[in-house]
């Protein structure tokens, strides 16, 4: 498949080289200057290109940028996407790191706002893993304890294409609806970033409440801030624990 990035951090660079092993063909682009990926380039092969040429001639597009750049992003693009491509969002809305957005303060479902900016159907994946087990945890397709990840959007063969990508990740997928429900999976969320195994998944989306998505997001990022956040992928498997601790207190 041909793959374009938009947004080479922690989980963008992740799934570069996910994908390249897998065998796919990359390209990516950043902010600020196409250098910056020269380290990245050098390791994986994956080439910096721009903005302009990271949406041509892709079968899928990763949108993996803080949330505050996507009105950015989506005036830069223009109509740029084609209608072929698969665009996947990555995304979660951190006022913290975001500055309040209105419409997502007033509970709009994320990717909602991110597919409505952009102006392109989505597919919501890869939100709800931390960097850290998206770089160490990937594992054998039917290995018992695999992670599974979710999977929301409104074509169902777009899921499947996602699906196949995030087998070749290293994880399970699992459809769990429509794009207007995906606040199952946004931060919050007792499947977010909380590394389960595909029936711990299925067990609890069926059990996500709307209303303490908020309290219990910022509950998460709370234990971040209160324990040296600057090196917190060295210590991403207690974010892991907390959040099934926090989430778990009452599904
Ligand atoms: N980190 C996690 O554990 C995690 C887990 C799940 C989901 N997410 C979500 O995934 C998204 C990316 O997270 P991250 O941690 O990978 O972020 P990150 O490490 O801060 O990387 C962000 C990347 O996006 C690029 N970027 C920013 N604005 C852009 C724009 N307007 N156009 C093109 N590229 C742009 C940056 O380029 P420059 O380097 O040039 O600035 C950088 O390469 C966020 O929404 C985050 O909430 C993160």
């Amino acid at each position: 498949m041909k793959i374009g990035i938009i947004g080479a951090g922690q989980i963008g660079s992740a799934l570069i080289r996910q994908y390249l092993k897998a065998g796919h063909e990359v390209k990516m682009t950043n902010a600020t200057n196409l250098a910056k990926m020269k380290a990245l380039e050098d390791e994986t092969g994956a080439k910096p290109v721009s903005l302009t040429d990271v949406v041509k001639d892709v079968d899928a597009l990763v949108v993996t940028i803080p949330s505050i750049e996507i009105p950015k992003l989506a005036n830069s693009l223009g109509q740029s996407i084609s209608s072929n491509t698969v665009v996947i969002d990555t995304t979660n809305y951190y006022p913290i790191r975001d500055g309040k957005i209105d419409e997502l303060e007033n509970g709009m479902t994320e990717s909602v706002w991110v597919s409505t900016k952009l102006g392109v159907p989505v597919v919501k994946a890869y939100n709800s893993i931390l960097a850290g087990s998206l770089i160490h945890s990937g594992s054998t397709e039917n290995s018992a304890s695999r992670i599974a990840l979710p999977v929301s959007g409104d074509d169902q063969h777009a899921k499947e294409i996602v699906s196949k990508l995030i087998n070749d990740s290293g994880f399970d997928a699992l459809d769990i609806g429509n794009l207007q429900d995906s606040w199952r999976q946004q931060p919050g969320s007792p499947v977010y970033c909380t590394d389960l195994n595909l029936s711990q998944l299925r067990n609890n989306i069926t059990q996500v409440k709307k209303e303490r998505l908020t309290q219990r997001r910022e509950q998460a990022v709370q234990f971040i801030i209160e324990n040296n956040p600057a090196k917190w992928l060295e210590w991403w498997k207690d974010c892991v624990a907390n959040n099934r601790k926090v989430y778990e207190t009452a599904l």
